[in-house]
């Protein structure tokens, strides 16, 4: 019954992922769903009403935006809830002549909004940011049904997303340039930023929410338009925020939202390769943004790419350990470990690692998971079976090296097939596989260092360089040891580097560009100079 209550409501023809990869399109009737179910070619159609989940049912929509309208699509694909694997619901698989039909819409809504001034584009921002916060329960269901992450967590990560709109609001009036004295005599420069024009956005999985704002928002104050792909497995907190931005007054074409799965790569390549987005901003892995960067180079757009990580987290003897431990969770399990800042590498001090190593165990082994719209449950599920995978990949090559188990060290399948148990390794060496490869999951590998300059080595001995951490209460060790790590940001003394106000950001492989602070906004704005002529001068 629920079956062909939800059948009724979907478009004429269906598009089914096969566990395979395959794409197969089908008329939906009770009859071929019952078919496809029997033969085991995709995951049960069992849904979940998510309407029936939120207080405002409009947030949830399964349609493309484009132009601040709904966009039908005859072909779709599937969106899972990674705790349950039931359905949530079906998203446009928009072709690439499709989402020309949003680049056209960002393209003309930038002719009038690059002319709106920083004060009104405030305005909109701060509106736009009060109607994510009144939603923030609303916004938080969504993205604990399509990513898995804790409601507790998917609420911080709302706030965290508000918190971008919020900062840069209070930015676009100050983006502003200078009064140049210059070598001729007489003669006077300015400079003046502008808008880049249209930007192409891609976003991961991970912050259904936060990745989006932390780039439109800063789009938005510099006076650009947005084309927003997000990721296939969360594309419904992307079309929540698209209609809130409509609702807080940012004219239709300003943020535009398309979903995709099975073009993935035409489309990513139509970003890439279309003259009329003159900005590229996407999160994702390194490969990935390797492949965008060549894609990119025929139209020589703007880029800034915040790639993957592998971050080292280094504990000195002279800090409590129970106070290391703290931040090592904070920053090891945020998200389940999928978070591209998650301490990936903990290294600790000989003389404190058995006892840091016993308190960490102790602390993980208390873990509650779950399906994350459970109460008190902070470990959800991780995002698919490919996710699990890696994760049982790395502690088994692991143990193979000499790892020894503390916590966890097996999926948890008693709660699903997408769930693994938060794992402590003691023992873990440089060969090993976690060493070189960030594993994106709930896995805190603890390594024993020495001295300073190994741990300072170790840690550099990473082809990637976003987030890193230090736990140390000697003042000159802290600034030492921070100027010599290879990574864009360094947390000392804290498991959280994240903040509105500052810079976020790689190096090496990790990527470039900021987000946040006072630098991301540049990211959207061309500086223009323009010289004065001294007529008259030298007076
Ligand atoms: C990321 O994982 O890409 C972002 C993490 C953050 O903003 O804290």
């Amino acid at each position: 019954m629920v079956l062909q209550t939800r059948l009724m409501s979907v478009p004429r023809v269906i598009t089914v992922h096969t566990r395979s990869g395959a794409r197969v399109h089908h008329k939906p009737n009770a009859l071929l769903a019952c078919r496809i179910l029997r033969s085991g070619q995709c995951r049960s159609l069992s849904n979940i009403n998510v309407k029936d989940k939120l207080s405002a049912r409009y947030l949830f929509r399964e349609a493309a935006i484009i132009d601040g309208k709904d966009f039908p699509s005859t072909m779709h694909f599937q969106v899972y809830d990674p705790a349950t694997e039931a359905q949530i619901g079906v998203c446009p698989d928009l072709t690439p002549r499709q989402v020309d039909e949003a680049i056209t819409a960002a393209h003309t809504a930038f002719q009038s909004f690059r002319r709106t001034t920083s004060f009104e584009r405030a305005k909109l921002l701060r509106e736009w940011r009060n109607l994510v916060m009144e939603s923030q329960e609303d916004l938080a269901t969504m993205i604990t049904l399509e990513n898995g992450k804790p409601i507790a967590e998917a609420k911080g990560e709302v706030a965290y997303a508000a918190s971008f709109m919020d900062w840069f609001a209070g930015e676009a009036p100050r983006a502003y340039g200078d009064v140049i004295a210059t070598s001729v005599a007489g003669n006077r420069a300015m400079t003046i930023k502008q808008p880049v024009g249209v930007c192409g956005i891609i976003t991961p999985w991970n912050f259904p929410a936060a990745m989006i704002t932390r780039k439109v928002a800063a789009a938005i104050a510099a006076g650009c338009t947005v084309v927003i792909k997000p990721d296939a497995e969360t594309p419904f907190t992307a079309i929540a925020l698209a209609k809130l931005a409509k609702i807080a007054g940012i004219p239709d074409g300003v943020v535009n939202v398309v979903t995709t799965k099975s073009f993935l790569k035409e489309v990513g390549e139509k970003f890439c390769t279309d003259e009329r987005i003159k900005k590229l901003s996407f999160t994702g892995s390194t490969n990935v943004g390797k492949l965008l960067m060549a894609q990119s180079s025929s139209t020589l757009k703007k880029l800034s790419f915040e790639l993957g990580g592998n971050a080292p987290f280094i504990v000195f003897p002279d800090v409590p350990v129970v106070d290391a431990v703290t931040a090592a969770v904070t920053s090891k399990f945020r998200g389940s470990g999928q978070t591209c800042v998650c301490a990936n590498r903990i290294f600790v001090h000989e003389s404190i690692y058995d006892e840091f190593c016993e308190l960490l165990a102790e602390r993980v082994s208390g873990f509650k998971i779950g399906n994350g719209l459970e109460d008190g449950i902070n470990q959800g599920p991780l995002i698919h079976a490919r996710a699990v995978d890696k994760v049982e990949g790395h502690v088994e090559d692991a143990i193979k090296h000499g790892g020894k188990v503390l916590a966890g060290g097996k999926r948890a399948t008693e709660f699903g097939p997408h769930f693994y148990h938060p794992t402590v390794i003691k023992d873990a060496k440089p060969r090993m596989k976690i060493m070189k490869e960030e594993t994106f999951g709930p896995v805190a590998a603890v390594f024993k260092f020495s001295t300073e300059a190994e741990v300072v080595a170790l840690a550099n001995d990473a082809d990637v360089g976003l987030a890193s951490y230090l736990m140390t209460n000697d003042i000159n060790r802290a600034f030492r040891v921070a100027e010599q790590l290879e990574f864009g940001m360094v947390g000392v003394n804290t498991g959280i580097v994240s903040d509105c106000a500052t810079p976020f950001g790689g190096v090496k492989f990790s990527g470039f560009g900021r987000e946040g602070s006072k630098y991301g906004i540049e990211e959207y704005l061309n500086i223009k100079s323009i010289t004065f002529g001294g007529i008259g001068a030298p007076y």
